[in-house]
């Protein structure tokens, strides 16, 4: 949601805070502003908008301070504007803070009564308050934050500096996820070790409750008892430090063809070349047992999700629950006996998914999670991890991650598929040797965009869009009209082919173009016939199938050639398309693709 960092620095700390904040600029960009420790006292510059707002600020007015914290924001309490801004502060403490303090109002009406005055609207400068009350009745600096810590009920991560404290930085983590960084002489936090990627590789991750006291030379984490615990320092992985464009326009695009890369990454994790069977962690439990899978997740790892769901209940004969987290948290769903319950997070920081997954292990299920992020709290508080190799993925927009996704999700129901007899040891080669063409094919139609720029230019002058599939090719309609959404701002509705009569036929016209992802499939014939009741409307079709265009019998406004391949991995195939369409329709229409509006990648906070 938000982006914090901090910096406990041998030299003016400014620059380094703000390109530590570009690299979480994905997690949130309303507003941006760093302050610093100066001779003892307390300094900012803040700016609504982009970080370049921010930069141009610092440039007309800089900062030398070599103790900082910094902060990039996506609204959750009060507008996104520069009074609302990070880092909050009074004359003796500045707070930058990332998640929702839930019990902000009743402190905000206690502190007013007591004659505090606010500047913000934000749930975040309570706690400034807070803090300066206790340092105003005599308390230290680490006592005064360990006594408001504990009055504070929510989901946060804060960094926080001190006036006349130039080596005291102080970080706190409930819910949100916080990284300490080790440099020579120097601390680091931030709210992910790619913040920290231009710093150190030494990272410490705070524990749930955990709260650290930092100083250029030591560190004390303390837990939510406040007494003293040992994190593990761990080195990070390159792959968080190569967080740039490359030779694309946008991160996106850069996301969209690593895909060939990152999928073979993926599935070289789960399967046996040599054998071509499937080769998964153990997952602690007889697979042969399950009576049913629950799967779930949020936006576009729901949708991966569901894919999924058909794919179990196919080739491993296996009933599956699959909800939306924000959903099954709350539904208070009854659970199988020693179930497995999968989740699927790009972030791992997901709150709505996080939430449902303490849900599920509070029912006995045994936990499993498809993540991007080894060290995320998901995969933490998971009993098993199915890791996604995709990389760090910046653009809010999730696309790489999305198809590693499937192809963990593929070896697992083919690890179920086996484990119940469902499918022979031939019949699982033959659906590996399927899984390993998909880098090939994706590589091929990543050669020649030109047809998607084409719709790009029609699709932005729609005021709405359908999306259409059916079966396993549902989801990649529900997915195509996210990503179109999400980042051309066009709405658009995923919907099963096979509902249109139902209803959503009566939005048809000549205004209305309908994306179908129709391979050629035993569902073929039967999605066509949807196509030609779009027709006869004189809705405008595009569609993407690897029958011949003329197999229709209508006119397309567009046709998109697809490669003929085995079924079950047709949705891996076909999202490239969805990915296109939405990606070439966005930079026509001239939106941020990378850091679309409303949106953070990562929704820490429910
Ligand atoms: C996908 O393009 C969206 N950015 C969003 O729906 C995202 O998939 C969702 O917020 C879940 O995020 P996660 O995978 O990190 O849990």
């Amino acid at each position: 949601m938000c982006g914090i960092v901090g910096i406990l620095g041998l030299k003016p700390v400014a620059p380094d805070l703000v390109d530590a904040l570009r690299r979480l600029e994905y997690r949130g960009y309303d507003s941006a502003g760093i302050a610093t420790v100066e001779n003892g006292h307390l300094d900012r510059q803040r700016a609504e908008g982009k970080l370049r707002n921010l930069e141009a600020r610092l440039h007309d007015a800089p900062l030398s301070g070599r103790t900082g914290i910094g902060h990039t924001r996506w609204a959750t309490h009060g507008r996104p504007n520069e009074t609302n801004a990070h880092p909050h502060m009074s004359k003796r403490v500045s707070v930058v803070h990332n998640g929702i303090i839930e019990n902000f109002r009743e402190l905000r009406t206690e502190l007013q009564a007591k004659g505090h005055n606010f500047q913000s609207d934000t749930d975040t400068e309570a706690v400034v308050h807070l803090i300066t009350e206790e340092m105003d009745k005599g308390l230290s600096p680490v006592d005064a934050v360990g006594a408001v810590l504990r009055k504070l009920r929510g989901a946060f991560a804060l960094g926080i500096i001190f006036a006349g404290e130039d080596d005291l930085m102080i970080a706190a983590r409930q819910g949100s996820p916080l990284a300490l960084g080790h440099g020579l002489g120097e601390m680091y936090l931030g709210s992910d070790a790619i913040a920290l990627a231009g710093l150190t590789d030494r990272i410490t991750y705070l524990e749930e409750g955990d709260w650290a006291v930092m100083h250029r030379d030591s560190l004390q984490i303390y837990d939510i008892d406040a007494k003293l615990v040992d994190r593990p320092v761990t080195k990070m992985t390159d792959a968080a430090r190569l967080v740039d464009k490359g030779n694309h326009r946008h991160f996106m695009a850069k996301e969209i063809h690593e895909q060939p890369e990152m999928i073979s990454h993926t599935l070289a994790n789960y399967l046996d070349m040599a054998t071509q069977t499937v080769r998964l962690p153990d997952i602690g439990m007889d697979l042969s047992k399950l009576t049913r899978v629950t799967i779930s997740a949020c936006g576009t790892a729901y949708y991966a999700g569901l894919v999924a769901k058909y794919w179990i209940e196919r080739y491993a004969r296996l009933p599956v629950e699959i909800d939306i987290a924000s959903e099954l948290r709350y539904r208070n769903a009854p659970l199988p006996k020693d179930g497995l319950a999968v989740f699927v997070s790009q972030s791992g920081e997901t709150a709505d998914t996080l939430a449902t997954l303490r849900y599920c292990k509070a029912q006995g299920q045994k936990i499993a999670s498809v993540v991007n992020v080894r060290t995320s709290t998901i995969a933490r508080e998971s009993d098993v991890v199915l890791p996604t190799l995709a990389g760090p993925e910046i653009g809010v927009a999730s696309t790489k991650a999305f198809t590693a996704q499937l192809a963990a999700l593929a070896a697992l129901a083919l690890a179920l598929g086996r484990a119940r007899g469902a499918i022979t040891q031939a019949e699982e080669q033959c659906l590996v040797r399927a899984l390993m063409e998909v880098p090939r094919h994706i590589s091929k139609m990543l050669q020649d965009e030109s047809n998607y720029e084409r719709m790009a230019h029609d699709l932005s002058k729609a005021k709405d869009v359908l999306y259409l599939g059916r079966g396993v090719n549902f989801p990649l309609a529900l997915e195509g009209a996210l990503k179109l959404k999400e980042i051309s701002y066009i709405h658009a509705e995923g919907y099963a082919a096979g509902e249109l009569k139902h209803g959503p036929i009566a939005l048809i016209d000549e205004n209305v173009p309908v994306v179908v992802v129709a391979p050629q499939d035993d569902l073929y014939e039967k999605t066509i016939s949807n196509v030609q009741e779009v027709a006869a409307r004189g809705g405008r079709i595009y569609l993407m199938s690897d029958a011949p265009a003329e197999s229709t019998g209508c006119l397309l406004d567009e046709y998109i050639a697809m490669p003929k391949v085995h079924p079950f991995i047709q949705p891996l195939i076909y999202a490239i398309p969805v990915q296109l369409i939405a990606y070439h329709t966005a930079v026509f229409m001239g939106t941020d693709v990378d850091q679309p509006r409303n949106l953070a990648k990562s929704v820490t906070v429910e």
